[in-house]
């Protein structure tokens, strides 16, 4: 392979953030290598000889390491660990095998494809030009109802990412990015990803706490940012020479951590239960969880 520019490898290609940011690194003067669990959902990217599509299911170490192999050769300089997908649900309810593949995928499968191509990009580019870049979530910052399972992931991925970048800058730059809600298919996902949990909560207490709370996240389908703008913020600090440690993107995620680091926690956790329709339930569930 003669192709010198920068190539950079994208999980997650097939829908969102993952899909803007094939085309926003591409406008950036990248090379994108396009991932997908499956090639037929790459199918759409404009040709180019700045562009290799590869199927890689981050959950799948076999996977994994064929999309490594056909990368060797490269000049790979980028990685950008953007797959990941929401399992919500109260975490009394929610089984440990869900929590279990919840963390397959947001960090076991994230640290496994940075372990993989962490060599490459050592091979393919010079001390201080390479780059890896987490994509975590301002849920990764404060947990909230719901969202219990999803935001443990993305704690894990922004402590793994910190360790990371202490352990590896200035060789390699660590960018942490920090979404808030972003207009993507991550929504229809997680409702599908819900599997029997609305029947199991039929008669609890949280049944009407997890329609409130998708209710509210088609709220975010209309006000969030565009995936293509927050792709754009992830290629501008991919591409910067000195690369920020941190991305927050979206003024909510904005505001989330201005109010976090500020209110009391009782005050807190108040405004939080009463935002998730909590704050006014007896002392304990009606029904407990099987
Ligand atoms: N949307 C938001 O509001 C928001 C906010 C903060 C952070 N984030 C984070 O941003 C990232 C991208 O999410 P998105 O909003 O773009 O949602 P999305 O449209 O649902 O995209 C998620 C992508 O991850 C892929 N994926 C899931 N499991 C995978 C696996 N095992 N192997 C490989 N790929 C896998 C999906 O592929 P399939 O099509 O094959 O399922 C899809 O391409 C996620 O890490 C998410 O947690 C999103």
């Amino acid at each position: 392979m003669t192709d010198q520019r920068p190539w950079v490898l994208i999980t997650g290609c097939s829908t969102g953030i993952g899909r803007a940011l094939v085309a926003a690194c591409r406008e950036a003067g990248w090379g994108v290598i396009a991932t997908a669990r499956s090639l037929a959902a790459l199918e759409g990217l404009p040709e180019g000889p700045d562009l290799r599509r590869l199927p890689l299911d981050v959950t799948r170490p076999e996977s994994i390491a064929a999309a490594a192999e056909a990368c060797a050769g490269l000049p790979l300089t980028a990685l950008i660990n953007n797959a990941g997908y929401g399992q919500m649900g109260p975490l009394e309810w929610i089984g440990t095998e869900e929590l279990r593949v919840q963390f397959e995928t947001n960090v076991l499968g994230l640290h496994a494809v940075t372990r993989a191509f962490l060599p490459l990009i050592r091979a393919g580019c010079r001390p201080g030009e390479g780059r890896i870049v987490q994509v975590a979530s301002v849920l990764g910052r404060m947990s909230v109802p719901m969202a219990g399972a999803y935001c443990a992931s993305k704690f894990a991925v922004v402590a793994l990412a910190e360790a990371l970048r202490l352990e590896l800058e200035p060789e390699i730059r660590v960018i942490l990015v920090e979404p808030g809600a972003i207009r993507s298919e991550f929504r229809e996902t997680l409702v599908k990803d819900l599997g029997d949990l609305p029947g199991r909560l039929q008669g609890t207490r949280f049944e009407p706490v997890l329609a409130a709370y998708l209710a509210r996240h088609r709220g975010a389908e209309v006000h969030g940012l565009t995936a293509q703008a927050c792709a754009r913020r992830i290629a501008a600090a991919l591409t910067r020479p000195r690369p920020p440690r941190r991305v927050v993107i979206g003024a909510d995620a904005f505001w989330a951590n201005v109010a976090k680091a500020i209110l009391p926690a009782a005050l807190w956790d108040w405004a939080l239960r009463r935002a998730f329709g909590l704050g006014k339930q007896p002392g304990g569930p009606r029904s407990v969880a099987k």
